[in-house]
């Protein structure tokens, strides 16, 4: 066996014997085997440059070697028979050097730095026994950017580590963060003060080992971090379900952090979940029952919510928003053929559809982590980075995959970042986009295309033709479809891991269809590939697992029998429907229940409102769009009668004495039910180890300070900490003895590493899954006995209207998404709404570039600004809704355009 080939090394640390492996650098080969080896520039996800020299360690030839030589361990292969020492005083008193140059002009402001306490300089720092400090010269000094109201720059405290440039530039694609170089000063910024454009920027606070980018949102609220209480969490602010980590104090959420997933996230967080959290803390907050429009007590809520409950004939309307527990507890109050789903018709129907394409059909849902792997993609109909971007990230990745086989032909090792990249070059592996709009991913795009929905259906199937000739052919297809079409074929006939992604954002079930087509089609031709749908909200598939019945039904029932209890679970029915039947059904219904956290058009109409807690308050189960059901959990006990809804439906179905509605009084208990009841979730206890299972867990770190201080105002006597009756997570500083489980585990910290690199000490690999399994459950799998067969309806190509346009959505990171709206850092980002029109069929229509349009959808009218985009194709208007009325609106529709001051012809809609 060629040493290549070697799965396994045997190395020697210390003397020691140790197995390795040798397609990784003996930095990471030691930090996986336990060993602390002090770094910087080298990141698991970036590789190594051999920037910083501070993982210095002493390499020697053989045993009777007893000089040795001193190498970069993140830049020397873990070969089979290496020898090494990491304690070796040459080797400590080269890295204590480091240290002390590092250190010359870096400020001494760890007291008041944001990154103190949590700083891997500073552990490094110790780590390498550097204590004294003898330079007693002026300190280079830098003037610091405004970057925007998330990322602080403190740049006097950089390290030239060149860790930000890396992630921003090469790994997220960003174009405005450079390195600027002037003699002995690299600074590290933008060309000019102004907000930093990526979508992942937020990942620069804990990607840079120093305090020079911090969290903006943070500041405004300030805590140090072992101060912090808090939780395992999964982010509500797209389907993905990244998982973090969310950190509270004095009764405020004060932060969000990546929480390390192999399968899902990774290392890194897009802004919008990183910073959506303040939502929690918006004044519009929903902390106390109200009955009749007026503040209530938690049993005068009850005794209402009973009294309607006892009267009979409620029906419910869940969310794709609210928990899996939650919606099965109304789902259980109202019974399975009351119980609606508070989408629209069209997207129940769509999701449906990739449940049952994804469960009976031959192509699998891969994880983010096997889309990272993929080497060629067919994204259909998505805008990734607005609507799923840590996907879109790891497609960023995806497209190295396949130009790596060079660096492997030139025996690169692919961790040595730079040499990979030189030999790379520019090389791209294939990535397709189609998609109605240009989105970002097309800057790494082999190709794009820009079509109507039904024609982007339409390549898809023509694609699924050409892999497989028995898939059902594009009639009428035009020379440069059937071109296009045998490109994507082609290079997805050839990757060894095809992976085609689309999802609900095009509200079109051709799309879905063709997506599906395409996969199935190289599952046929022997590919293994992968199909991938998103959508749009964080448990949409969690959702449709339970089965609701379609939204238009209970709007019907209402009208056929007004003399009906309506409960309406963490959802705004003013953003599912349009306004006028919104409002005739809140005028009409009889009694009215809404349980949110936000107050919403819904809230506002309600008799009866109780007050949800977020994600931050309660406990709950996510399904994710790769179909993974996850946990989050409660960080605190909110002092206000803020609740889990599922909470407030099980209390009102016992105060109705309704006894035969079998709930539970906790967590543990409502999901045994639901695993019970529902084939689908019969896992679901195994998300996280029950609370009787698990051994008591902190949710407060050991150096948690002022317990016994922080409520003195209240009382002199440290008061008992609040009973948690869902979970093994304890509101304290206390932990039981035993191994916490990864799915329970509120924050990352070991002895020495009190920075967000401490997730090494919970891998068994550096990078690889955790120590335990990666959290979640997947719940949508393959079915043993696929049954699927081609689908044969192929839309009509797109004809444009004479005087109507499509109009479809544009999405945008900060604005398209409801609750992170809410979040002032985030709102200051939000661009207004707009119509944006192609440059040409805005000057027919008489219009220019920030002037107001005249925009008739069905009978409603609205003026809005226009946005003047030449990626539109003709007979396509994009429309980006960031509020209300226009949230309401079901796109894609047909919609007629006229300047202000012309005359809208009185059709509506066509
Ligand atoms: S700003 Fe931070 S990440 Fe960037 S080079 Fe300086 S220390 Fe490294
Ligand atoms: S990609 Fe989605 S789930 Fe992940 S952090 Fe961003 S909004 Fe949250
Ligand atoms: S971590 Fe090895 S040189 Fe920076």
């Amino acid at each position: 066996m060629s040493v290549e080939e070697l799965t396994v090394a045997t190395i020697f640390i210390e003397n020691q014997p140790r197995q390795a492996n040798p397609k990784q650098n003996l930095l990471h080969a030691c930090l996986s085997l336990g060993y602390d080896v002090p770094y910087f520039c080298w990141h698991p996800a970036l590789g190594s440059v051999g920037a910083c020299r501070q993982c210095a360690v002493k390499q020697f030839r053989d045993e009777r070697d007893a000089k040795g030589k001193l190498v970069m361990a993140c830049m020397t292969p873990a070969a089979e028979g290496t020898r090494i020492s990491i304690s070796d005083s040459d080797a400590a008193s080269f890295r204590a050097a480091v240290i002390q140059g590092l250190m010359q002009s870096h400020p001494h402001d760890c007291p008041v730095c944001d990154e103190g306490g949590e700083c891997h300089l500073q552990d490094m720092t110790v780590m390498t026994g550097h204590r004294l400090r003898t330079y007693s010269f002026g300190k280079r000094t830098f003037r610091n950017q405004y970057l925007g109201p998330l990322v602080n720059h403190e740049m006097n405290r950089c390290i030239q580590c060149q860790r930000c440039v890396r992630f921003y530039r090469e790994y997220a694609g960003g174009q405005d963060l450079n390195a600027f170089h002037l003699r002995n000063s690299i600074y590290y910024g933008r060309h000019e003060d102004g907000v930093l454009e990526s979508e992942f920027s937020g990942n620069l606070v804990e990607i840079c080992p120093t305090g020079v980018f911090t969290d903006a949102t943070l500041k405004q609220h300030y805590t140090r971090k072992w101060d912090l209480q808090m939780a395992p969490s999964i982010c509500v602010h797209c389907s993905l379900g990244c998982n973090t980590s969310v950190g509270e104090r004095y009764g405020t959420l004060r932060r969000v952090v990546n929480r390390y997933n192999h399968e899902v996230n990774g290392y890194f967080l897009c802004d919008r979940g990183r910073f959506g959290y303040e939502f929690v803390e918006s004044p519009a907050r929903i902390r106390h029952p109200l009955v009749d429009g007026k503040a209530a007590t938690k049993s005068e809520a009850l005794e209402r919510f009973g009294t309607l409950l006892r009267e009979g004939n409620a029906i419910g309307i869940g969310s794709p928003r609210a928990s899996l527990e939650s919606n099965f507890a109304l789902r259980t109050l109202v019974g399975p053929e009351r119980f609606y789903a508070g989408i629209p018709k069209g997207e129940l129907q769509l999701l449906n559809s990739m449940l049952r394409i994804l469960r009976q059909g031959p192509a699998r849902s891969p994880s983010l982590d096997e889309i990272e792997h993929c080497d060629a993609v067919f994204v259909l109909g998505e805008d990734l980075t607005n609507t799923a971007p840590i996907m879109a990230l790891r497609l960023r990745q995806s497209v190295r995959q396949a130009p790596m086989r060079i660096a492997d032909g030139l025996h690169i090792p692919d961790w040595l970042d730079h040499a990979v990249r030189g030999a790379v070059q520019d090389a791209k592996g294939p990535l397709f986009v189609a998609s109605p709009y240009a989105t970002k991913l097309d800057e790494i795009a082999t190709a794009t295309c820009r079509a109507a929905p039904d024609d982007l259906a339409r390549l898809a199937f023509a694609v699924a033709h050409v892999i497989d000739p028995s898939a059902p052919p594009l009639a009428g297809a035009s020379k440069d479809e059937e071109e296009m079409a045998c490109k994507i074929a082609k290079a997805l006939l050839e990757a060894e891991r095809p992976l085609v992604v689309s999802g609900t954002s095009c509200m079109n079930q051709s799309m879905v269809e063709a997506a599906a087509q395409v996969a199935w089609a190289l599952c046929k031709a022997g590919r293994p590939a992968a199909l991938s749908y998103t959508a749009a909200e964080c448990n949409n598939f969690g959702l449709s697992l339970l089965e609701p019945r379609p939204l238009s039904e209970a709007f019907r029932a209402i009208k056929d029998n007004p003399e009906t209890t309506l409960i309406v679970l963490e959802n705004d029915l003013a953003r599912r429907s349009p306004a006028d039947e919104v409002d005739s059904l809140l005028r009409d219904v009889r009694h009215l229940v809404a349980l949110d956290h936000l107050g919403n058009a819904t809230t506002e109409a309600a008799e009866l409102v109780l007050p949800a807690g977020t994600f931050a308050e309660s406990d709950g189960t996510l399904v994710n769009s790769e179909g993974r059901a996850q946990r989050y959990f409660q960080v605190f006990d909110p002092s206000s009668e803020v609740q889990s809804s599922w909470r407030w439906l099980a209390e009102g179905a016992a105060a109705a004495g309704l006894e035969d509605q079998v709930l539970g009084h906790s967590l543990d208990q409502l999901t045994a039910v639901m695993s019970d009841v529902m084939p689908e979730l019969r896992t679901l206890p195994s998300v996280a180890p029950p609370r009787s299972a698990a051994g008591k867990i902190a949710r407060e770190p050991i150096r948690y300070s002022g317990r016994t201080a922080m409520l003195a105002n209240i009382s002199v006597h440290e008061p008992k900490p609040p009973d948690d009756p869902d979970s093994a997570l304890a509101f304290s500083m206390e932990s039981g003895p035993g191994v916490v489980p990864p799915a329970l585990r509120p924050f990352f910290w070991a002895p020495g590493w009190n920075s967000v690199q401490s997730v090494n000490k919970f891998q068994d690999e550096i990078g690889g899954p955790l120590r335990g399994h990666d959290p979640g459950v997947r719940l949508i799998e393959l079915s043993s006995r696929p049954n699927w067969k081609y689908f044969s309806v192929i839309p009509p190509a797109f004809a444009p209207q004479p005087d109507s346009w499509l109009l479809v959505p544009i999405f945008h990171i900060f604005g398209s998404e409801e609750l992170s709206r809410h979040a002032p850092g985030i709102s200051q980002l939000v661009s207004q709404p707009y119509l944006a029109v192609n440059p040409i069929e805005a000057s027919l229509l008489g219009v220019k570039a920030g002037e107001q349009l005249k925009v008739l959808i069905e009978e409603s009218q609205y003026e809005l600004e226009v946005v003047l985009r030449a990626d539109l194709p003709r007979g396509i208007a994009g429309l980006h809704a960031a509020g209300p009325p226009l949230d309401g609106i079901t796109l894609p529709v047909y919609c007629r355009l006229a300047a202000v001051g012309s005359e809208l012809s009185a059709r509506g809609a066509q």
